[in-house]
């Protein structure tokens, strides 16, 4: 018995039945496009939360955390629906909710994907526990739909407006590679990327910033894109060209116009990325990753000062690109660099925000890792 499933059955009196697990992720390239159907390029890092689950017969919902264990979570089964109470458990229950889970369960999360950081440890936990559910009751359900219903669960029961990028990549790496996704129809092409090999490493930067604009933020510009989509008659950004877009720009206002601009260029980015990465053409690929940060700075406007100045800092001190990642208004940038300057960059970076007198960031580095999975524990 692992220690987390030992501490399971001293907290809640009987044995775990299930591990499902789930990474975080980072993403090379393909920004604010997955609610647009458009493609984007994301890999799974190392780093993964746990969730240990047993059914009951109580007709309850408890969840416990490994990282707070004095309290537990309780609910009962029929109250989990959008609205019910809870804080970071809603990203739990929400699943339990979109799988039509009826019976109870009792729940122990282990949580190490480092949070606020960008990295997405919402959809690892989402993930990690639909990934375990679909064990424990033998739902069936292909790794597709838990991408579409850890979203809704998300999306209805969180609040949070996200796309499926997230979900999909928690749910579908494969080591080794990038996740090529497209994410009208979920389908996957794995894309070699052996920073490794070409004597190269990924740095992930963790702003250690978080600005209020996070969620509102976010569905503005959504709403931005859902907007230019309705005013063109089109389904979506993904069906948009620039020359289009150009001959039609006095239909929309100046701002859709740069939300829409932004939208078509990083669709054709992420296109090319992935023949600069066939090609193991890392420089292409560094250059692609800049002018996505321009146009998530720019056009986007999903940026800010501390994300800018480690990307700036990074290009600096030599790194092939440099772009921010996620969301936006705060979390992680990442750097292309070469291994060998990995200290300089780091320092580089660390003294701009020194100079500016920012919180120290922290510095991570994963290779491409592999997606979910679950098994009986007994
Ligand atoms: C967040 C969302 C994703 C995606 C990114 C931006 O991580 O959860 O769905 O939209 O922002 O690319």
């Amino acid at each position: 018995m692992t220690a987390l499933e030992a501490n399971f059955q001293a907290l809640f009196g009987h044995k775990a039945e299930v591990l499902g697990q789930a990474p975080g992720r980072v993403n090379l390239i393909g920004e604010h496009i997955d609610y647009s159907e458009g493609f984007v390029l994301p890999f799974a890092i190392a780093d993964r939360t746990s969730a240990v689950i047993a059914r009951n017969n109580d007709g309850l919902v408890r969840i416990a955390s490994q990282q707070r264990r004095n309290s537990i979570f309780t609910i009962d089964i029929i109250d989990v629906k959008p609205g019910s109470s809870g804080e970071w458990e809603k990203y739990v229950l929400g699943v339990i909710w979109s799988l039509g889970i009826t019976n109870g369960v009792d729940i122990l999360v282990d949580g190490h994907v480092p949070a606020g950081a960008g990295l997405s440890s919402s959809a690892a936990l989402e993930c990690s526990v639909a990934m375990g559910l679909n064990t424990l009751f033998n739902l069936g359900f292909s790794l597709e739909e838990l991408a579409r219903a850890t979203q809704k669960a998300e999306n209805d029961y969180v609040g949070m407006p996200c796309g499926i990028m997230d979900q999909s990549v928690s749910l579908m790496a494969k080591a080794g590679s990038a996740l090529l996704l497209d994410c009208r129809d979920l389908s996957t092409e794995s894309v070699p990327f052996d920073v490794a090999a070409a004597g190269l490493e990924l740095l992930i930067i963790d702003t250690q910033a978080h600005h209020a604009l996070v969620d509102g933020g976010y569905a503005e510009r959504r709403a931005s894109c859902e907007s230019v989509v309705a005013k063109f008659g089109i389904s979506s950004m993904r069906h948009l060209t620039m020359q289009v877009l150009n001959e039609r720009k006095s239909e929309i206002s100046q701002s859709e116009y740069l939300r829409a601009r932004h939208a078509v260029s990083e669709i054709q980015r992420v296109k090319d990325a992935v023949a600069a990465l066939r090609n193991n053409d890392f420089i292409e690929l560094g250059k692609l990753i800049n002018q996505s940060h321009i146009s998530l700075r720019d056009d986007y406007t999903v940026s800010c000062i501390e994300l800018d100045i480690a990307v700036d800092a990074s290009l600096a001190a030599g790194a092939l690109g440099s772009r921010m990642v996620g969301g936006g208004f705060g979390g992680s940038a990442i750097a292309l660099i070469k291994v060998d300057d990995i200290e300089s960059i780091k320092d580089a970076i660390r003294s701009a925000y020194a100079a500016k007198g920012f919180k120290a960031p922290r510095f991570f580095t994963s290779l491409p890792s592999a997606g979910a999975e679950a098994h009986r524990t007994h």
